[in-house]
């Protein structure tokens, strides 16, 4: 039974997850174009509406022309994997973990390729030392890791001579960050995150010397078919022209688009900056006025502005448990409990599809579960 009074005004829209994350407002399925659904994505209006896709996107990103886009299957995981089964182990190899998705990466390099690999780990809320990474490697990172809500302060620390490739996991980065791309040679992403769109489907994004690479190493590894970029030692151009390796979900794809669009009409990179920016300062604002929340990345240089982690005083993972289980039931905040591997505490998404009023109105309602809470832990 609830002791503590209710607040009064609920989120409008109590979306906070890291991902699948919240669709951008305005949103409802019945809005997308389906001439597309029901045809060959092969058909004009099929490859029509993939390249369009592809161009929306270079355009909200500031993508310049040196590099390539491309939709491939898998999610960001797929994008991601796909890149470093293809063009790793040409030279060294140094990997960046300081969260789940970059221990995922280390893993992967070091369990599933049998790399030998330099790792560089941090713990949950802090980043390795970046000056300290050779770039005679390639080197593989998480721009913004959002199971601790810690970032890389920019890219800076990536030198423009570097010989080694950077491999970039942005996927709950782009979009909210102002990204150098000559700093970039891969990239990938999904849908899912700061667009709001769906997964299912990753971007790959290629600068030149990853193009290169592609075109001049050949693994010693059995490739399938879904990770194939190369045919004949050349490039497969028409995966960045909308000619899918395999077949797409149309339906997920325009999803995208219709996400795409409502990022252009607020003023794409420009406006989807603002209203990540605006989110992490309100929440930003809430954490300050309470003794009891802090943030797992201490130093603002390297705080994530789309996925929030916040410290809970006291709290396990049973108490975040119950505090997350009772804000969804009152339909107050959905998803809010840290990633299932980081310490117990919460995660707000403060992406450009969720509203500064929802993420303004949610303070009371962390007030009035952190009292629930206590109380009814209290007396079990
Ligand atoms: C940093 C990072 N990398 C990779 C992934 C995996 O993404 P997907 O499920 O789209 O493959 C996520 C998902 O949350 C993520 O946050």
């Amino acid at each position: 039974m609830t002791e503590y009074p209710l607040p009064d005004r609920k989120p409008a829209r109590p979306f906070f997850s890291s991902g699948p994350c919240a669709k951008p407002p305005g949103y409802s399925p019945d809005k997308l174009a389906t001439e597309s659904l029901g045809r060959s994505h092969r058909a004009k209006i099929g490859k029509t509406r993939l390249q369009y896709c592809i161009d929306l996107m270079r355009e909200m990103l500031q993508l310049p022309d040196t590099h390539r886009i491309g939709i491939v299957p898998g999610s960001d995981t797929g994008a991601f994997e796909m890149a470093m089964w293809t063009m790793i182990d040409a030279r060294g190899v140094t990997t960046l973990a300081w969260e789940s998705f970059g221990e995922g990466w280390v893993t992967d390099v070091v369990k599933q390729l049998g790399v030998e690999a330099t790792v560089m780990r941090a713990d949950y809320g802090q980043i390795p030392d970046l000056d300290k990474v050779d770039w005679d490697d390639d080197v593989i990172f998480t721009w913004n890791g959002t199971t601790s809500g810690v970032r890389v302060p920019d890219a800076e620390w990536i030198p423009a001579d570097r010989r080694g490739l950077s491999f970039c996991d942005a996927t709950s980065a782009v979009f909210a960050y102002d990204i150098p791309w000559d700093k970039i040679d891969v990239a990938t992403f999904s849908w899912q995150k700061v667009l709001g769109g769906e997964g299912g489907h990753g971007v790959l994004i290629l600068g030149p010397r990853a193009v290169e690479r592609l075109e001049t190493y050949t693994p010693a590894r059995p490739l399938p078919k879904v990770f194939r970029l190369v045919s004949k030692g050349k490039l497969s151009e028409g995966i960045f022209k909308g000619e899918t390796i395999n077949t797409p979900s149309m339906l997920a794809v325009e999803d995208a688009i219709w996400a795409l669009e409502w990022a252009k009409g607020i003023g794409g990179l420009k406006g989807l900056q603002a209203r990540s920016n605006a989110n992490a300062h309100a929440l930003d604002k809430i954490v300050a006025e309470r003794d009891w929340l802090g943030h797992l990345a201490v130093d603002h240089g390297i705080r994530s502005k789309t996925s929030v982690c916040l410290t809970v005083e006291g709290a396990d993972a049973d108490f975040i448990k119950a505090f997350a289980g009772l804000l969804e039931k009152q339909g107050a905040a959905y998803d809010i409990a840290g990633y299932r591997d980081a310490p117990p505490g919460l995660r707000i998404w403060c992406g450009a599809t969720v509203d500064t009023t929802d993420i303004e109105a949610l303070g009371p309602w962390l007030d009035w579960a952190f009292a629930e809470t206590k109380a009814s832990l209290a007396t079990a």
